[in-house]
């Protein structure tokens, strides 16, 4: 009901608001649901920061140099609010996501020129925020009693159709598993997930505005657990049925994943559900056991296989992908070793790497067998060589074979379209081939490092033509 009142009450967009998004793919989600809501009080999107009336930063706190990213991109904002100052359109920054979340007040001691510091979790009150910045800076990173999503202007058809045929819906938000190098617990919050209701009723609304293939968000996103209408408690394999069965919906992922959440019923779903696509992205972090146990990871790396090896045997196509942190607090060369093993035996379709980077108020961080930079430096050289040959491998072994690409939008070249296979990458097809939207059959001619050709398809004149993978 709120929502509809939302949107009938929807005020003429007579300003601009500019965003800049770092990180994981809900902070992605979390942009475009405050540009909606924005939108609905009268502030138009605009790509410029220029142009803007209101900048916000929508910033990520996982690493260290994530975090200073946001000051320096603050001094340079200021330059623009001091320039238009004496001007009738003043700027207004704000700073959202979960550094907006871990520093709050801090920000505005450290940068003056920022009005605004929202959470994650109460971004729904950003237009009431923003107006009362106009009476001095606002800080606003309680966790919110009621529902944001409820309160939320609903995207309108034509939004949705704006951002093109795949899109992502949170399901999950939080995590409660406290792995002792990260962030998000304190950030992000407990572990709540969104009322089975509420997401089918989204999930419809996307499709509806021509959204064929959906995916699934949550920090812990198979933590996802429900009622159904008869008051039976679901997991997340179950709420995959439930969107398979939606008219009109081709593809399904979901993102991320832990070890400890992977239920039977969830497996299961990947040899059931053929729109459910053959990708999993499921995190291990580092080899050795005594580096999982003091990451508090509550998994081996024998469980980790073994999983590997069930959902293999679900799914025998399925791409696996993971997120790997080297030179955690007491990593020793054999340690770094059972890392590389790991890699070795799980055989990644595409994986993230990174140097442990120290997050204040993380058990992680109070550790005191540091291991030194240099040393995280050439571990990362070593690891990241092997994940590439692996990466190259499997986008190699696609050459030849005939597959299903949802076909996204333009490519570089006038004849080219960029699509996405079920293993996530982005293909490059002729035009002739179909249109936005359609899913169609390819033959892959050749396979780069981040990017399949279809036959047909040229590689543009510049080969360093950016093709987007997996974004974490
Ligand atoms: N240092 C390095 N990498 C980290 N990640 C999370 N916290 C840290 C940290 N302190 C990585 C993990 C996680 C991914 C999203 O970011 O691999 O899965
Ligand atoms: Fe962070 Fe671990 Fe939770 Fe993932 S499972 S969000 S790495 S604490």
């Amino acid at each position: 009901m709120q929502n509809d009142q939302k949107q009938s009450a929807d005020k003429p967009a007579d300003k601009k608001v500019f965003i800049k998004t770092w990180g994981c793919q809900m902070n992605v989600y979390d942009s475009t649901r405050m540009s909606d809501a924005l939108e609905a009080d009268g502030y138009a999107p605009t790509d410029t920061m220029e142009d803007a009336d209101l900048v916000l930063l929508n910033t990520c706190h996982i690493r260290e140099k994530a975090a200073e990213k946001v000051y320096s991109n603050l001094g340079r904002i200021r330059k623009l609010k001091d320039e238009r100052a004496e001007t009738d359109r003043p700027l207004t920054i704000g700073v959202t996501g979960c550094v907006a979340q871990a520093e709050g007040q801090e920000i505005i001691r450290r940068e003056k020129a920022v009005d605004l510091v929202v959470g994650p979790q109460t971004y729904h009150r950003l237009p009431e925020i923003v107006a009362r910045s106009k009476s001095g800076p606002q800080v606003d990173t309680e966790y919110a009693v009621e529902d944001k999503f409820e309160h939320l202007a609903k995207p309108q058809k034509r939004q949705v159709q704006a951002r093109g045929v795949t899109a992502f819906l949170t399901v999950q938000e939080g995590c409660d598993k406290f792995c002792t190098f990260c962030v998000v617990p304190y950030t992000r919050g407990a572990e709540v997930s969104r009322p089975l209701a509420q997401i089918l009723d989204e999930a419809r609304s996307l499709i509806d505005a021509g959204v064929r293939e959906i995916t699934l968000l949550g920090q812990n996103v198979n933590a996802w657990h429900g009622e159904d209408e008869a008051g039976r408690e679901l997991g997340l394999g179950h709420l995959l049925h439930r969107l398979a069965a939606l008219p009109g919906i081709a593809r399904l992922r979901y993102v991320t994943s832990h070890p400890r959440d992977m239920a039977d019923d969830l497996i299961e779903a990947h040899r059931d559900l053929d729109c459910l696509m053959p990708y999993l992205h499921l995190p291990v972090q580092a080899g050795s056991d005594s580096i999982l146990k003091a990451m508090n990871r509550g998994h081996t790396g024998a469980d980790y296989l073994s999983l590997i090896e069930r959902v293999r045997e679900a799914r025998n196509d399925i791409a696996i992908s993971g997120d790997m942190i080297v030179g955690f607090p007491g990593e020793t060369d054999e340690d770094f070793e059972a890392t590389m093993e790991i890699v070795r035996r799980t055989n990644y379709a595409a994986c993230y790497s990174f140097k442990y980077s120290m997050r204040p108020g993380t058990p992680g961080a109070e550790m005191d067998n540091q291991v030194n930079e240099a040393v995280k430096t050439e571990r990362l050289a070593r690891l990241q060589a092997l994940l590439n040959e692996q990466q190259q491998a499997f986008n190699q072994g696609c050459v030849g074979k005939t597959i299903d690409v949802l076909i996204e939008k333009p490519g570089r070249g006038e004849d080219q379209w960029i699509g996405r296979s079920p293993w996530l990458q982005s293909v490059v097809v002729p035009r002739t081939l179909g249109a936005i939207g359609d899913i169609v059959s390819v033959d892959v001619t050749a396979a780069h490092t981040n990017s399949l050709m279809g036959a047909g398809a040229q590689l543009a004149p510049s080969a360093s033509q950016k093709l987007e993978t997996a974004t974490l």
